[in-house]
């Protein structure tokens, strides 16, 4: 159950479930080592053995990125960056792929866009103890590239080995490329903050913070997509479909909106859609 506490603030604050809780050491996840046992001391043994096992594979996995140059990206990597996090999250974050800092430092969203997603988390009673954060190549593109498919494709084991040894209840993906690895040939501006199902997992597209660092109009629209994924797991955990009802769906997306052209005559469509097919490319772009 995800409590809202309102508390003294204006912002609702999130009781998260239990299994939410913080992993000290997610950096020894990250890197394959330690064992925490500050918070689990109170679990039971199956919890603490599922726990334990989820750990030691998402270490096995991050020791096999270590060593992988199953694609090109490894020749130019300073340090591999397999993700972080809590190994029972029930909510995983996917990205695109390093930049720089990430690269310098072996984890991941440490730059601007990383600050931006704290903060995010913030605003919906999460940090990133409490969550998995991932990205489709776990090593950096040269000069920050888009991730070529190739390396998408050789990196897919890894991040395959991640959900399977975490098992989220929701996947949120940051960005079209994690974006098209579910929901191929999408668009990011039209599917953004709808979970869907796919491949027996929940997964909610969302742009990726950097396009909103980029394009303050999208700041309000990710913030937005954010707030409702405590509602998309409640509805998870409570056994109920996940997958967003018409009245979740934002209007302009919902079956049977009517569209630009409906509304404004032929005319004024055309030129709506021009003006529109060039605000998603910008957007393309920036993501
Ligand atoms: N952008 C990403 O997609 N991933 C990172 O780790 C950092 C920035």
């Amino acid at each position: 159950m995800v409590d809202i506490d309102v508390g003294t603030d204006a912002a609702p604050r999130y009781r998260w479930p239990e299994n939410s809780r913080s992993v000290e050491d997610a950096a020894s996840v990250a890197s394959g080592g330690g064992c925490s046992h500050t918070t689990e001391s109170v679990m039971s043994m199956d919890a603490s053995d599922t726990l334990t096992e989820k750990r030691s594979g998402l270490g096995q996995i991050a020791k096999r990125v270590a060593g992988c140059t199953d694609c090109g990206l490894s020749r130019g990597r300073t340090r591999t960056v397999p993700g972080e996090g809590n190994p029972d999250a029930q909510i995983m974050f996917i990205g695109e792929g390093p930049g720089f800092y990430e690269d310098q430092q072996g984890r991941p969203f440490v730059g601007a866009s990383g600050k931006f997603l704290d903060e995010l988390l913030a605003g919906i009673g999460l940090d990133r103890k409490k969550v998995f954060i991932a990205n489709v190549v776990k090593c950096r593109p040269p000069s920050n590239r888009d991730p070529q498919p190739d390396e998408i494709a050789a990196c897919g084991k890894h991040l395959d080995g991640q959900i399977g040894a975490i098992q989220p209840k929701v996947i949120v993906t940051l960005g079209r490329y994690s974006m098209q690895r579910y929901f191929p040939g999408e668009s990011i501006s039209r599917i953004h903050g709808t979970p869907r199902r796919k491949d027996g997992l929940i997964v909610v597209p969302m742009y990726h913070p950097a396009a909103a660092l980029h394009q303050g109009s999208l700041r309000r629209v990710i913030e937005a997509d954010f707030a409702r994924l405590p509602g998309f797991l409640e509805k998870v955990l409570a056994g109920g479909t996940p997958e967003a009802t018409e009245s979740e769906v934002p209007p302009h997306m919902r079956k049977g909106a009517p569209t630009v052209a409906a509304k404004q005559g032929q005319a004024a469509a055309t030129a709506a859609s021009a003006e529109q097919q060039e605000a998603e490319s910008q957007q393309m772009r920036l993501l």
